[in-house]
């Protein structure tokens, strides 16, 4: 028997990937992996434990000792770490800011990297992240990069926090938007990119089904 199937999904925050990632690995019936979730996990332990965002030797001794679990499917996904239930810990602003200082130490990396990608060994998988295609599986059958303008993005992320009956500014959370993008394209360690072997997606004025369908289609193409 081949490989197990992967589908990467890379791009910038906002672009939708979480949710169309999950509706994929649904109708698809394979694993969802977010892999954010795991470096915002992380990025919560240390916080916990109160070991200083310079301190890469520290934290990578912490990353080895982390135990991180993710479950669940059909909407309900769950993100364990050290055996505690940490899904909404991890999306606290906090964690957010801090991620980025987290996900650039190599070592730290590379403990993920080889975590996700021993999830292939029993299943299918969508995963989701900013280095799929590039780094964890160079070989995936089907690379996805979501894209959307900041504009589009920064009103997703505000009638997002609208629903949670959080008031934003949409212009503070554009501004926020572009510098994240700016961090994550620029950093020398797994830099997001657009691959040229990737299926390049601008979502801005597409449905959520819309972009699913599309993905949905390439998929079968490659499959058969
Ligand atoms: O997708 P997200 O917003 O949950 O990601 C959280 C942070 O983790 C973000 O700063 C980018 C980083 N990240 C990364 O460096 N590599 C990944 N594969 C996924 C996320």
């Amino acid at each position: 028997m081949g490989k197990k199937f992967v589908i990467a999904i890379d791009g910038p925050a906002g672009s939708g990937k979480s949710t169309v990632a999950k509706l994929i690995a649904e109708r698809l019936g394979f694993l969802y992996v977010d892999t954010g979730a795991m470096y915002r996990a992380l990025t919560l332990k240390a916080i916990n434990e109160k070991i200083p965002f310079s301190d890469a030797e520290g934290l990578t001794a912490m990353a080895r000792a982390a135990k991180i679990e993710l479950s669940g499917k059909f909407s309900k996904y769950t993100i364990f770490l050290d055996g505690k239930n940490v899904s909404d810990a991890v999306r606290a602003e906090e964690v957010s800011k801090g991620t980025q200082f987290v996900a650039s130490i190599l070592p730290i990396r590379e403990i993920l990297w080889k975590m996700q990608r021993d999830f292939r060994d029993n299943h299918d998988i969508v995963m989701e992240g900013r280095d799929i295609g590039s780094k964890v599986f160079p070989d995936a059958q089907l690379k996805v990069f979501l894209d959307a303008t900041a504009k589009e993005r920064a009103k997703r992320r505000y009638l997002q926090l609208r629903e949670m009956g959080i008031d934003g500014n949409i212009e503070d959370i554009e501004r926020d938007i572009l510098q994240r993008d700016e961090k994550d394209r620029q950093r020398s360690i797994s830099p997001l990119v657009k691959l040229s072997d990737a299926v390049y997606i601008d979502t801005t004025g597409l449905t959520i089904p819309q972009v699913v369908e599309k993905i949905l289609s390439l998929y079968s193409d490659r499959s058969r």
